[in-house]
């Protein structure tokens, strides 16, 4: 009998870009080919030559040790795949530098970045990130198979992320974190190197759309067109500088006034002219989008704007294969939103009115003063009630609640929001009642984790072949954006099952119905 080589997939994880996963598929069930530099690197950890562990790999005598094998092999990992929508894909390993473009240098972006240099020296935890804190069970709850997120999909990893990004200011993303005054000025010190280094390309910038700001770090060129040219140029440079091979953008630039869908972002070749012909109604948050996704590179939108969420755009996802998502990260006073309304329905308890006011002192705060800009936020922040709530299928709880949304630019409180939400209720013999609720938080702490999730999330949807428009990130939105014939889903904890479905999806794993009747058969 051959002997057999005992081998821990988690340690040998850190030589290669793989996932466990990937390795467990490769090297114990023999199932998926390892690349040759990751054999040569597996091989190496190992202490065997590359032949050695060719011979070894075709002879199937590697084991995993008997914890990974029990979380690898738990009943719902295997090839039974019921109920799924379509094969799972094949996802491409994470292998290489991601570069993570950032529109827009302000709060929210420099606060993930020094977040995420904080994180790599051990300085803080990424509390609030679901890729690199949650878990995510599979098969049955008497299997206690819950596994990391992060060891379930092949993620890129911390260390391989490389930030850059655009903004109409010249100053360094150190100069822009201590002016956001989010991260403290001692701890920011620590990644002071690192966030002076990221320094903002030249941004394409309209003040028609953004009117409170101005800068002097702008493109000028003769067209739209060539404005997305010279974007495309930027993200190539950025790519090869960098030694990348792959990359994702966030918009975390501004929000731009209000817009509906013009003539020219009705299909791909409207826009296009539309760009030849600086049509005054493309806004810059779309010409960095059309950048991207000419360029491969998937877009996720922070802010309302409409930017990704026309028929043009996802036209041009579709066609070049890159995965998109939006729009308005769901923070603060709308994500306790969607805790509590579905809350109130699933009790059938009715509503009279919820009135929602903060005050906020920062950059963002100042741009949405003005009332262009507030309306764009305020059709995000308005929608999500009435898609929880049903009135249509609840008239008599439902149908006639008043809801008011106020922003209001105090600029004392800088970044650290406060929200303040008076929902007037009524149940039983329809007696009244009210919630009252006073949130204090900090608005860049609450995107930051969303922003870090989203650039490894949308990279794994490009690694699996996702292609448009993914739905399955609607977790992070306040206006989720979905295909044409569907309403968006706002239901928190519905958007997380949906998540994690499609995590376990793309593992091969079985879906979770929650059902659960087999316990008591
Ligand atoms: N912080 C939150 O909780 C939260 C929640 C939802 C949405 N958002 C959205 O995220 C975005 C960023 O928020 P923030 O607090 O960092 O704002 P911020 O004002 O601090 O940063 C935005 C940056 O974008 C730059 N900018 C504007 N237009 C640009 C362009 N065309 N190209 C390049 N740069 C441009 C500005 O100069 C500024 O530095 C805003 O749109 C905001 O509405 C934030």
């Amino acid at each position: 009998m051959e002997p057999t080589y005992s081998i821990n997939l988690k340690q040998l994880e850190t030589k290669v870009r793989l996932g466990y996963h990937h390795l467990y598929l490769s090297m114990i069930k023999g199932e998926r080919d390892l690349k040759l530099d990751d054999a040569a690197e597996v091989a190496s950890a190992l202490d065997l030559t590359l032949d050695e562990f060719h011979d070894v790999l075709r002879q199937k005598q590697f084991r995993a040790d008997s914890r990974q094998t029990s979380l690898l092999e738990a009943p719902g990992r295997g090839p039974k795949r019921t109920g799924k929508p379509k094969p799972s894909p094949s996802v491409a390993p994470a292998e290489g530098k991601l570069g993570v473009l950032m529109p827009g240098l302000g709060a929210v972006a420099t606060t993930c970045m020094a977040g995420v240099e904080l994180i790599k020296k051990g300085l803080k935890r990424p509390v609030g990130s679901l890729t690199q804190m949650g878990h995510i069970r599979l098969g049955k709850r008497t299997d206690a198979n819950n596994p990391l997120i992060r060891d379930l999909v092949p993620l890129s990893q911390l260390d391989d992320l490389v930030f850059g990004g655009w903004d109409i200011y010249e100053r360094n993303c150190y100069e822009a974190a201590t002016e956001a005054k989010v991260i403290d000025q001692p701890m920011l010190e620590s990644t002071r190197d690192e966030l002076a280094a990221v320094r903002p390309m030249p941004a394409v910038f309209e003040n028609r759309f953004v009117t409170r700001i101005n800068g002097p770090n702008v493109k000028s060129e003769s067209n739209k067109m060539h404005l997305a040219e010279a974007l495309m140029r930027d993200i190539e440079t950025f790519k090869q500088e960098n030694g990348l091979s792959r990359a994702v953008m966030i918009w975390c630039g501004s929000t731009e006034i209000y817009q509906s869908a013009s003539a020219s972002h009705q299909s791909l070749e409207a826009f296009e002219k539309g760009l030849l012909q600086s049509d005054p109604e493309i806004a810059p948050s779309q010409i960095y989008a059309y950048a991207a996704l000419k360029s491969g590179v998937p877009f996720a939108n922070g802010a309302p704007n409409l930017t990704v969420d026309f028929p043009a755009m996802q036209e041009l996802a579709k066609r070049e294969g890159v995965p998109i998502c939006g729009k308005d990260y769901k923070t603060g006073q709308t994500f306790m939103k969607t805790l509590i309304a579905p809350g109130l329905k699933a009790r059938l308890l009715g509503l009279n009115g919820w009135f929602s006011t903060n005050i906020l002192g920062n950059r963002d705060g100042l741009v949405l003063d003005d009332p262009d800009a507030f309306k764009t936020k305020e059709v995000s922040k308005l929608g999500a009630l009435e898609v929880i709530l049903q009135p249509e299928e609840y008239p008599d709880l439902y149908a006639k609640f008043d809801h008011l949304v106020r922003i209001n630019y105090y600029p004392p409180r800088g970044d650290n929001k406060e929200g303040w939400d008076n929902i007037d209720i009524f149940g039983w013999l329809d007696y009244p009642m009210q919630i009252k609720i006073n949130f204090l938080c900090r608005d860049s702490i609450l995107a930051a984790p969303l922003v870090l999730d989203l650039a490894l999330f949308l990279d794994l949807a490009k690694r699996s072949g996702m292609a448009g428009t993914q739905e399955w990130l609607s977790f992070y939105f306040k206006s989720p954006m979905v295909a044409p014939e569907l309403y968006p889903e706002h239901d928190i904890f519905i958007q997380l099952m949906k998540l994690k479905n499609t995590l376990r999806w793309m593992a091969g794993a079985d879906l979770i119905t929650h059902l659960g009747l087999e316990y008591y058969d």
